[in-house]
């Protein structure tokens, strides 16, 4: 294709709400350019550069968006017409006290579509609107905590959470992660903690046949339901996270320009991609995404695209799985994606015996997101190497390793804490 013809494309890609539309498709994959180096995220798709920061907000911002949804992650859907916010309970003795427990029902005006059961603790101490964390939770939020009062999630749960049994929650998985939660903690140190459970939005399953893009497709009637290139769970869970975002703005205990957004492993993948697309979130803490999030894709350590697209189709759209052996054919890597997030801070955070994320691939992808910080006036790395284990590298571009496995523990969220303060001011 001429290069005439790419920038008549990029000239036709409009924003729709959240969601971003393009008016002519792309190519196919099996058209794109083979490159093996990762392509610059300061340089259009059709090859000319991008030499203002007017042209990266106007034009290559909604270029990559329009691409990540295109090739990889499927459509973002738009925020739908009713979103409604209950109340159904208020609680101002969490904790002996500490805190106070909202319990929010999110919901769009329609039976059949997801409810969202979103848990906000405050700390009770608080003077004014305070900072909070937005965290995506596997195992429902039951699990974060003894009290009994967090009702047990509704949708399907992996055996893998404690006390979950033939896909559901029990009475005894009330709890069932809270010491890798320090909910006292986050509270004492002056910031809200928000979550919810994905299996609200999507269940974690390769069937479409429940969850949002079944609602989607009920919707839209038997003629034009959602095609295979327009949907992914990662994307559904995105939406979710801007649904709760949504909430989040409106509560009077919270300071609205003070968002960040929390999730490990696949939910790293999830919080990551929804920050890029969502600028009311101030702060990403992707912790040990990995491929398909935070690692390259292009990466030769750890997980591969092949592998997770064959473990993990849904999580992708169609067409990403065209690149399973042809990732040099992706019109952008991860570090694309991070610079999505700009100038806004983004931490990378990893544990040195979970290779499978492949955490020296990521600090690449740091490095490789500088330009466009650097465009922004947002700083750099500010490391030229990877810091060794247990060092917090606290740019906007901000990195951790820690020894250990594949996990998210208390340790880790004292580092987030950290990482937050360093950007928001302390929390209290
Ligand atoms: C698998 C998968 C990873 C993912 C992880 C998780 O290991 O291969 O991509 O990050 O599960 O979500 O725990």
């Amino acid at each position: 294709m001429s290069p005439l013809r790419w920038k008549l494309l990029a000239g036709l890609v409009f924003f729709a709400g959240n969601t971003i539309t393009a008016a002519v498709p792309f190519p196919d994959p099996a058209e794109l350019p083979v490159r093996q180096a990762w392509p610059d995220p300061l340089q259009f798709l059709d090859g000319s550069p991008v030499t203002s920061a007017a042209d990266w907000n106007d034009r290559r911002r909604p270029e990559l968006r329009q691409l990540f949804q295109h090739y990889m992650y499927g459509a973002i859907p738009e925020r739908p017409a009713t979103v409604k916010f209950e109340p159904r309970a208020v609680y101002k003795d969490f904790l002996g006290g500490k805190g106070t427990l909202k319990l929010v029902s999110v919901s769009f005006g329609d039976p059949a579509a997801p409810t969202i059961d979103l848990m906000l603790v405050v700390p009770n101490s608080a003077k004014g609107r305070v900072p909070v964390f937005l965290s995506i939770n596997f195992c429902g939020n039951h699990a974060l905590s003894e009290d009994p009062r967090i009702p047990l999630a509704r949708g399907w749960l992996y055996d893998s959470c404690k006390g979950c049994r033939d896909g559901h929650a029990t009475d005894a998985a009330h709890g069932g992660q809270a010491q890798d939660w320090p909910i006292g903690e986050i509270l004492d140190h002056g910031y809200a903690l928000a979550s919810f459970c994905t299996s609200d939005i999507d269940p974690d399953r390769k069937e479409f046949t429940e969850g949002l893009y079944a609602w989607l497709a009920s919707k839209a009637g038997s003629t034009n339901p959602p095609k295979p290139a327009d949907r992914g769970t990662l994307a559904a869970w995105a939406w979710g996270c801007h649904r709760c975002v949504d909430y989040l703005v409106t509560d009077p205990d919270l300071d609205a320009k003070r968002i960040a957004l929390v999730g490990h492993s696949r939910n790293g993948k999830t919080a990551l991609l929804a920050a890029a697309f969502d600028d009311r979130i101030a702060l990403a803490i992707p912790h040990q995404a990995g491929c398909g999030g935070t690692a390259p894709s292009r990466g030769t350590v750890g997980e591969s695209v092949q592998r997770i697209n064959t473990a993990f189709p849904h999580w992708f759209n169609a067409n990403f799985k065209a690149f399973d052996t042809e990732t040099a054919r992706l019109p952008f890597d991860q570090h694309c994606l991070v610079a999505l997030m700009a100038p806004r801070p983004v931490l990378l955070s990893n544990a040195v015996e979970d290779q499978w994320a492949n955490p020296s691939g990521q600090f690449q992808v740091l490095q490789a997101a500088e330009p466009v910080y650097r465009l922004l006036k947002a700083g750099s790395v500010g490391a030229t190497a990877e810091p060794g284990p247990g060092k917090l590298v606290s740019s906007r571009l901000g990195y951790y390793i820690r020894p250990g496995k594949h996990s998210m523990t208390s340790g880790d969220w004292r580092v987030f804490m950290e990482f937050a303060d360093a950007h928001f001011g302390r929390g209290r």
